[in-house]
């Protein structure tokens, strides 16, 4: 396998937990370059369901998994993870992370929960995993990275120093609980304590690993369409969820990659923000059953839609997706017919590409085209390589909007349900 980026194409839980998992046996680290506890990649083996938050997929399979500097980490959610991974018999030691990536303290989780009490109506409708706050300080230039906490003495200091601030300033500012800086501080130095051995310079490292030609695995968390600038801001996460950021949120440098973009045959929503292709009740519920579409991370009803080709049109310009995984093809099994967007009318003219403003995206009507459904009868061909005119046909329009070639075609939640169509 090249070099690999995964990134999903729509806004998020496409399934891209399970096919880095697939992915991961062929490569030597897998690297987690953006966002933080605010992912939950699922992956099942053997019928037992891992849930990794923060922690790359990688870890499964006995990879170098690498939290890179683009993702904010949660110190408190880390030791969580680690302690489940232990006791689930997974072996961590092959863990770093990097000595640049900032840390997200219980601070940042009272002030996103209490900022989207305060937005009301106009709530992001964010996981409450301090996502936001956490960017902020790292933009603001007062966020504590791990490669501090090297030095207890200090790291402390900063610790209080940072908790004294919250005091004065944003817990007012939020209404947010006022936080004992001793217990807070003591909390913070014991967790510290079991991340620290974790904590390296990836730059050396990463540079020995080019030399020795490699082969790197980048897994994108979230989106492209939740992406903070390319997503449907501000209904987004803080972060990058797209190829180009593999690189600034990693230590690696560029070089020569392919990046498979993940999509599900229809898509999800959680939080708010506008959902063009948005489901009648009755299917959406249909959907969310058969999909067991609630939040990994936040047990949330997931909105359900159609596939939204046009956007995915966008998702793959964006991050110059070479190749697709479609997942999720099973849920959307026994449907007569199965609706698919492949434009967006606004004002009543087509839209040349998916709006930046979102009060655009609120009032378009999407334009569908209708393609007959599969039974289980061709799901079952399908395994044994024979395609139905039905799949065939919507292959053909998401590799026509795409510009990018479907090479599998994942067919349930486990490791084994995939059915190759070209080289991964
Ligand atoms: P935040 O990332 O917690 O700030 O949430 C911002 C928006 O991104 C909200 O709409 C969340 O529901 C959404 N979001 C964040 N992480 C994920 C994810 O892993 N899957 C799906 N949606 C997510
Ligand atoms: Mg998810």
């Amino acid at each position: 396998m090249k070099t690999t980026i995964v990134v999903g194409m729509q806004w998020g839980d496409e399934g891209k937990g399970k096919i880095v998992d697939v992915l991961s046996s062929k490569a030597d680290a897998v690297v987690r370059f953006q966002g933080g506890a605010n992912a939950g990649h699922t992956v099942v083996i053997k019928g037992r369901k891992y849930i990794l938050h923060l922690i790359p997929t990688g870890i499964l399979q006995g990879r170098t998994s690498i939290i890179g500097n683009g993702v904010v980490v949660d110190i408190e959610e880390l030791v969580e993870e680690l302690g489940i991974l232990k006791r689930m018999g997974i072996d961590t030691s092959k863990l770093i992370i990097s000595s640049r990536a900032h840390l997200l303290l219980p601070l940042h989780k009272f002030i996103d929960k209490s900022k989207e009490i305060k937005r009301g109506t106009a709530a992001i409708g964010t996981t409450g995993r301090g996502i936001g706050p956490a960017y902020i300080d790292r933009v603001g230039r007062k966020g504590i990275r791990a490669g501090e906490m090297r030095d207890s003495s200090l790291f402390r200091l900063r610790v209080e120093n940072i908790i004294e601030q919250y005091n004065q300033n944003e817990r007012k500012l939020y209404g947010s609980e006022k936080v004992d800086v001793e217990k807070m501080t003591s909390h913070i130095m014991k967790l510290r304590k079991n991340i620290l051995k974790y904590v390296k310079d990836i730059e050396p490292l990463a540079m020995s690993m080019i030399k020795k030609k490699n082969t790197i695995l980048f897994e994108g968390a979230q989106g492209t369409l939740l992406d903070i600038d390319f997503g449907t801001y501000p209904f987004v996460t803080s972060s990058h969820p797209m190829s180009g950021y593999a690189f600034a949120g990693s230590g690696f440098p560029i070089m020569d990659v392919q990046v498979v973009g993940i999509c599900k045959a229809y898509v999800t929503r959680v939080g708010a923000g506008a959902f063009p292709t948005r489901m009648s009740e009755d299917d959406e519920e249909c959907i969310r059953e058969a999909g067991g579409e609630y939040g990994a991370t936040t047990g949330r009803k997931r909105n359900c839609g159609w596939l939204d080709l046009f956007a995915l049109k966008y998702a793959s310009y964006i991050n110059a997706v070479d190749k697709i995984v479609l997942t999720k093809m099973d849920v959307l099994t026994g449907l007569n017919k199965v609706k698919v967007c492949t434009a967006y009318k606004y004002k009543g003219k087509l839209l040349e590409t998916f709006p930046s403003e979102h009060e655009v995206l609120e009032k378009v009507v999407p334009v569908y085209e209708e393609i007959n459904g599969w039974s289980a009868d061709d799901m079952k061909a399908l395994k044994k390589g024979k395609m139905s005119r039905s799949i065939k046909k919507l292959i053909s329009l998401i590799e026509k909007y795409s510009e990018a070639k479907v090479v599998m075609i994942s067919t349930g939640p486990g490791r084994e349900e995939n059915i190759k169509l070209g080289v991964l």
